[in-house]
């Protein structure tokens, strides 16, 4: 069987990552999958940079339209980030090409996923993102395949590390939120633009992606009711406290009688109960389906190890030709399917 030949574009946390498992796990890899993975090229701004891991054995690209289109790369890795930019005109070049992509840009998808699939399945090609959403969490691969049969009624979660390290941190250490947000920067697990993720725009962008799949329709970024943790005091963490409270920043999508609702927003939620006992930097997934009833999923959102994990799953998924794909789809196209409403009381 042919090797698959992957091409990545962007070199950074994500993108080491997911060179040290090709490296590290080849035999693995070629157990699990019955192919060889290789590397044929990278990308990324700086040439010269240290990355603490060998990226000498392989071609370098400065741009990365030009190393989506190679011939030599059967699945462009996109791992730059941002909307636009580079990443979305590789990530056409790349369909265009007639390639496969693999992509952990969850910004790049809430805002452009459903003409991006358009675009692969015109190709007959597809676009895979499990590490977009909750990093580690296999919640994309739980939605398609292991809740396949079931409709689902409502997801929600934790969706942001970042927001929950700052939370629980500024309630258990007594830290004004300055401090803790530093902390979370030397973590690794803050976006190149914070605010995104401390705004409730990340943690958005994630339940645009889920949403979409749970409930058959177009990622609607604009639908959802937006709110992040900026203004969050830590009197407001110790008041609910008091209460037997926790102020977390869930996604909530969930199906109503007059269509789909979506907010991401500080709520509060009982101390006692699974997302309440939520620490740290970790992600956490409730789906709600017809017949599974409820499951919960719980890992680590962001990092190194944990998202190349969800990057190389995808990767491992199409060496093994399973091409499942979830916008693009007929359903998600369908005039009738559910209209998505913000903000239905
Ligand atoms: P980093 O900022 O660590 O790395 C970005 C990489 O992209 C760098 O190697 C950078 O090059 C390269 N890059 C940026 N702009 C360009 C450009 N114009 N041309 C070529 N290369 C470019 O990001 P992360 O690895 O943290 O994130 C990558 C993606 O993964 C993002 O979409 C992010 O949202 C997503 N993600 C990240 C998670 C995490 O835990 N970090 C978790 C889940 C998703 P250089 O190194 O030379 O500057
Ligand atoms: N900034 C994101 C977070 C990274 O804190 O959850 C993972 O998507």
């Amino acid at each position: 069987t042919k090797p698959l030949r992957i091409g990545i574009a962007g070199l950074g946390t994500v993108g080491v990552g997911v060179v040290q498992i090709v490296r590290k796990q080849a035999a693995l890899l070629r157990a699990r999958t019955g192919r060889d993975i290789q590397i044929t090229a990278v990308s990324a701004r700086d040439a010269g940079k240290d990355r603490g891991v060998n990226i000498a054995t392989y071609d370098w690209e400065d741009d990365p339209v030009t190393l989506a289109r190679r011939d030599d790369v059967d699945v462009f890795v996109e791992l730059m980030g941002g909307p636009d930019g580079p990443a979305k005109a590789a990530t056409e070049a790349a369909l265009d090409a007639g390639k496969d992509v693999v992509t952990a840009n969850k910004a790049m998808l809430a805002m452009h996923g459903q003409a991006l699939a358009e675009r692969a399945e015109a190709q007959g090609r597809v676009i895979r993102y499990e590490a977009a959403v909750a990093g580690g969490i296999p919640v994309i691969k739980a939605l398609t395949e292991g809740l396949a049969a079931n409709e689902i009624t409502r997801v929600m979660g934790v969706m942001n590390g970042t927001c929950n390290y700052i939370l629980t941190r500024m309630e258990n250490a007594g830290l004004p939120y300055e401090t803790v947000f530093q902390e979370a920067r030397d973590l690794g697990f803050l976006e190149a633009d914070p605010t995104l993720d401390v705004g409730g725009i990340d943690a958005a962008h994630k339940l645009a992606l889920l949403s979409s799949i749970a409930f058959g329709t177009r990622p609607d970024f604009d639908g959802i009711e937006i709110e992040g943790i900026e203004r969050i005091a830590i009197e407001d963490i110790r008041a609910a406290a008091d209460m037997g409270y926790r102020i977390k920043l869930l996604g909530v999508a969930r199906r109503t009688g007059r269509g789909l609702e979506q907010r991401t927003q500080p709520c509060l939620v009982p101390a006692s109960s699974p997302l309440g006992q939520l620490e740290g930097g970790t992600n956490m997934v409730v789906i709600e389906g017809d017949a599974v009833e409820q499951i919960v999923l719980r890992g680590p959102g962001a990092g190194m190890g944990p998202t190349a994990s969800a990057v190389m799953a995808d990767v491992c998924d199409l060496a093994r030709g399973v091409r499942i794909t979830t916008f693009g789809q007929p359903a998600n196209t369908l005039a009738d399917a559910p209209a998505a409403v913000a903000g239905v009381p």
